[in-house]
């Protein structure tokens, strides 16, 4: 299934690959500002003599034309970094840029993909169909997706595929299993207003910090008392804002959140369910209640047959002892407005090596990876094209 030739040149690109992780981690760019990234992805594009078209504020979209009739997969790799302030300073890769850092790995997927059009190019002739490369900006606010799919980045695609680097997973250890993956994730604010006053003359007032920690404390019940604890579902009240000094009764309170669900009828059951506890309560003291609940990203749910293929892939390129399931994350991708357009999956590659100190979770000052797992990213991203296209 695997192709041989992929294979054999993953092994003469493989110092170029971490060549260009470690310019991308040396210059990271924030969401929809990956203009130098951007550029560079084109440059090399053109280099290859692979046709794209950059996508508005940022972003590329690029495909290989195979010499046979087929199908179109795309394959997916996020550009964007973190405002996150890099600790391991002492790596000769290091960011350059204060404050900024490629803390989640992006810098690896971009690289990686690159790669793999390379090798997928050099075998374009056999290909049973086309390669769609989105080189994708702003995963991190969960924008960047969205704004591809609107410029028509799914366009003519039977199936989709994305790769993230796991640090909390062994080296060269592949996840992809088919179902649930990562979570939906949406956001909530919740307004109070009470009648602020003296704090010596409650009678008088409707003070918002109690109906603000009301609503705190209980409207824990609805993940804990209403729903089915077979549907996996977390509500955090991340923010709360309320008062202005020790002796005033404050007027206002302001409570925002992240509500991450599997089920979309959890999801609908949760939304309702927050309007409903933050206006009894409000009504209880004499206060009002105004809700704002913003839908995020969907989640992300492997279709059976793609993450198959991806263990089949992987298995015939790297052998079955790299294969692990890893369970489904209440963390968000926006990958899955992708996947709302033609089915597909989304992999984990392992880069946690005690020796290497790269086992930092992703998000932290002091993440890195380890390098010897680009290889194995950038080859699953090219037999899992191949293999999909020639199957
Ligand atoms: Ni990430």
């Amino acid at each position: 299934m695997i192709n041989e030739k992929i294979k054999e040149l993953m092994g003469q690109y493989s110092d170029e690959l971490v060549e260009l992780r470690r310019k991308f981690h040396s210059e990271p760019e924030l969401s929809f500002e990956e203009v130098k990234t951007t550029q560079f992805v084109c440059d090399y594009l053109d280099q290859l003599g692979i046709a794209y078209r950059k996508t508005e504020p940022t972003g590329v979209i690029a495909e290989i034309k195979g010499g046979k009739p087929g199908e179109t997969v795309a394959l997916r790799g996020d550009m964007d970094a973190l405002s996150v302030k890099q600790l391991n300073t002492h790596v000769p890769y290091a960011s350059k840029i204060e404050g900024k850092m490629h803390a989640c790995g992006h810098d690896t997927h971009t690289a990686m993909l690159m790669i793999a059009a390379k090798a997928l190019n050099e075998v374009k002739e056999e290909l049973a169909g086309n390669v769609r490369l989105l080189f994708q900006p702003a995963e991190e606010i969960a924008q960047g997706a969205k704004a591809m799919v609107e410029q028509g980045a799914m366009e003519g695609v039977d199936n989709v595929f994305g790769i993230h680097i796991w640090s909390q997973a062994p080296t060269h250890h592949i996840s992809c299993t088919p179902g649930p993956s990562f979570a939906a994730a949406d956001i909530f604010k919740v307004r109070f207003k009470g009648k602020g006053g003296h704090g010596a003359i409650p009678e008088d007032c409707v003070d918002a910090v109690m109906v603000a920690s009301s609503f705190a404390m209980n409207v824990q019940a609805v993940v804990s008392r209403t729903i089915d604890p077979q549907s996996p579902a977390v509500l955090t009240i991340g923010k709360m804002e309320v008062g202005t000094r020790f002796n005033v009764i404050a007027e206002n309170a302001l409570l925002e959140g992240t509500v991450r669900t599997f089920h979309q009828d959890t999801r609908d059951h949760i939304e309702n369910s927050i309007t409903q506890f933050a206006e009894s309560i409000a009504t209880m003291y004499g206060a009002t209640a105004e809700v704002e609940y913003i839908r995020g990203t969907q989640p992300v749910i492997n279709d059976t047959e793609s993450a198959q293929l991806v263990q089949q892939v992987a298995t015939e390129a790297f052998g079955a002892e790299f294969l692990y399931d890893e369970k489904p994350t209440m963390g968000a991708e926006d990958f899955s407005f992708f996947l709302d357009k033609a089915p597909g999956c989304f992999a984990l590659v392992g880069s946690g090596n005690p020796e290497k100190d790269t086992e930092w979770s992703h998000h932290h000052g002091n993440f890195d990876i380890d390098e010897d797992a680009l290889a194995t990213g950038a080859e699953l991203y090219a037999q899992y094209a191949w293999a999909y296209l020639n199957k």
